[in-house]
């Protein structure tokens, strides 16, 4: 009995503490309806703005001129200032209130010479002071009809390391930003019934080293219909042919191959481009095939990430750390010399073998490994001549690639990758690398190879840096016999 009064009575204080809560939850709505009301008359009023009642009107925009109507939003930051949220949005990506960027969607060529293309736009970016688009790579290029992130490929700290004064975003990045652009746009646009934020403006130029012009010519041209197909991943937050979305002027710049010569050449082209090229469009839209340097002075090759080169530490181990390293790009090669070239190759590996006591070689070639395409895109007539002469080399010796001895495993595992194992790919830097590593290096000589291959002079420059590292050789290319 007496245990069921005190349940009750706890039941009693539980029903009085409720009803006080409720009357002073009541109480605190009450204040705090009357001091929201307190507050918008106060924002009026300190706000000197006779205007305050329109403030019902905000949702039939339409019926006001845009003079109220910016004076009746004032008590809401973003839309006071309808270019703070843009200006927000910008800070974020660029650290500008204002984004400019650079994105060179194609750097034409293959890696080595697109490595180099990059670096000379990265000097571009510099000067322009605009941001950079990281462009996905793959199939050995650097362009946006690729699927992959360009540290697929490469070391993006690094890079940065080097162009310290350039801020690098990748494709991701900039779709994100496109995408907050428009919904932001569309909002502010909406509201207002107006125009508070443009379309994307974009100047798309066409920077081309085809030799057609006797000096370099830069002018404006009517829109270009046959864009790359690849440009409408972006859409619809970027969509040049709607007019709604963005404002795209046309230009071509054709360089002649002179202006990109000289290092004086260069100096003075680089000012042109620069002065060409200094325009107040939010995106500058490249497509490129500049085939040179761009500006006087060279950077270094931006590295490649440290998956590909553990893998080129890797080879180099099975391959006890000791090897010859082969170039032998077929291409271009004259297919009824090849059985001599093969010959040439055997009499000097067994010279090289026996002088220099090395047992194992490594052949880095465009001749297909894996599948029937070979690993160029250009080299696409592959005859018995090549068949023959790469047979006769493996009856004599045995020959390590980058297929044999199991590179890029990891990758190659992952189905995500399979396209990058047809033709050319990530396999072409691997092989650039093992060669700057092998003890000695040789490559074909003229009519068995392609003599002037970029990929082949990489690797020699970078092993002319190297020199003190204990490497037997630059480069030599071995004879046909007579
Ligand atoms: C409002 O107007 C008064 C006098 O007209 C002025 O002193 C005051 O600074 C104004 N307040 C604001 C917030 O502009
Ligand atoms: C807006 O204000 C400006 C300057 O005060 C005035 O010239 C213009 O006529 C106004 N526009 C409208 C639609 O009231
Ligand atoms: C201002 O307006 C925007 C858009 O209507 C809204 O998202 C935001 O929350 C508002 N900010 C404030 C402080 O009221
Ligand atoms: C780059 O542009 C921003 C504004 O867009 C400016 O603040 C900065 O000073 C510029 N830097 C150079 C080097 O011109
Ligand atoms: C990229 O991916 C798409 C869709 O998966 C595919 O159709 C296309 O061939 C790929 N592009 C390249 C260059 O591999
Ligand atoms: C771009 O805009 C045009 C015209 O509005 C439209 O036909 C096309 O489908 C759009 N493309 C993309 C990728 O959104
Ligand atoms: C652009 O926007 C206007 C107004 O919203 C619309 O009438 C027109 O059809 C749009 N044009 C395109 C190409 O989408
Ligand atoms: C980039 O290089 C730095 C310094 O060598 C290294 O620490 C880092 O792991 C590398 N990153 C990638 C993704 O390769
Ligand atoms: C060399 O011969 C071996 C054994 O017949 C074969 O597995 C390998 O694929 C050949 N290598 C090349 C590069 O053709």
């Amino acid at each position: 009995m007496k245990q069921f009064n005190q349940t009750s009575q706890k039941i009693m204080l539980a029903i009085q503490i409720t009803k006080a809560s409720l009357l002073i939850c009541f109480f605190f709505i009450l204040w705090y309806l009357l001091y929201e009301q307190n507050k918008l008359f106060l924002t009026g009023e300190q706000a000197n703005n006779t205007e305050t009642l329109t403030e019902v009107h905000l949702s039939s925009p339409s019926t006001l001129s845009s003079n109220i109507t910016l004076n009746t939003i004032n008590n809401n930051d973003s839309i006071e200032n309808p270019l703070n949220e843009l200006k927000e949005l910008n800070k974020r990506y660029c650290g500008n209130p204002t984004c400019k960027f650079l994105f060179v969607y194609n750097f034409g060529e293959q890696e080595t010479k697109a490595n180099l293309h990059f670096r000379s736009f990265s000097q571009l970016a510099e000067k322009l002071n605009r941001t950079m688009i990281l462009t996905n790579v793959g199939s050995s290029q650097i362009s946006v009809c690729q699927n992959f992130s360009f540290n697929l490929y490469y070391n993006v700290t690094l890079l940065k390391k080097e162009f310290p004064n350039v801020l690098y975003k990748s494709e991701d990045d900039f779709i994100l930003w496109l995408k907050e652009r428009d919904q932001i746009k569309n909002k502010l646009n909406n509201i207002n019934n107006n125009e508070v934020i443009p379309p994307l403006s974009i100047l798309h130029s066409n920077l081309r080293r085809y030799d057609i012009t006797s000096e370099t010519i830069y002018r404006n041209v009517k829109p270009v219909v046959s864009l790359s197909e690849c440009l409408s991943k972006f859409g619809p937050f970027m969509n040049l042919t709607d007019p709604n979305n963005s404002r795209v002027k046309y230009t071509i710049m054709d360089i002649t191959k002179f202006d990109l010569k000289t290092e004086q050449s260069r100096a003075k082209f680089s000012k042109l481009l620069i002065d060409d090229l200094s325009v107040n469009e939010e995106i500058l839209l490249v497509n490129s095939y500049v085939l040179d340097p761009l500006f006087p002075v060279i950077m270094p090759v931006i590295p490649y990430n440290d998956y590909i080169l553990n893998e080129a530490q890797k080879l180099k181990e099975k391959l006890s750390s000791s090897y010859i390293g082969i170039h032998w790009r077929l291409e271009q090669s004259r297919p009824e010399l090849l059985p001599e070239c093969a010959q040439g190759l055997i009499i000097t590996l067994n010279k090289i073998m026996k002088e220099e006591g090395i047992e194992n070689i490594y052949l880095a070639t465009d001749y297909p490994l894996l599948s029937s395409s070979s690993q160029s895109d250009t080299f696409t007539k592959i005859t018995n001549y090549h068949h023959d002469a790469i047979r006769m080399l493996n009856e004599t010796f045995k020959i390590n690639t980058w297929v044999s001895l199991g590179g890029l495993e990891q990758l190659r595992k992952n189905e995500k990758y399979d396209t990058e194992f047809i033709g050319p790919g990530i396999q072409g830097i691997l092989d650039k690398l093992v060669c700057v590593n092998s003890n000695y290096f040789i490559a074909g000589p003229k009519g068995c190879s392609r003599i002037l291959s970029t990929f082949t002079k990489a690797i020699a420059d970078e092993r002319s840096n190297r020199l003190d590292s204990g490497l037997l050789n630059v480069i030599d290319r071995w004879k046909i016999p007579l």
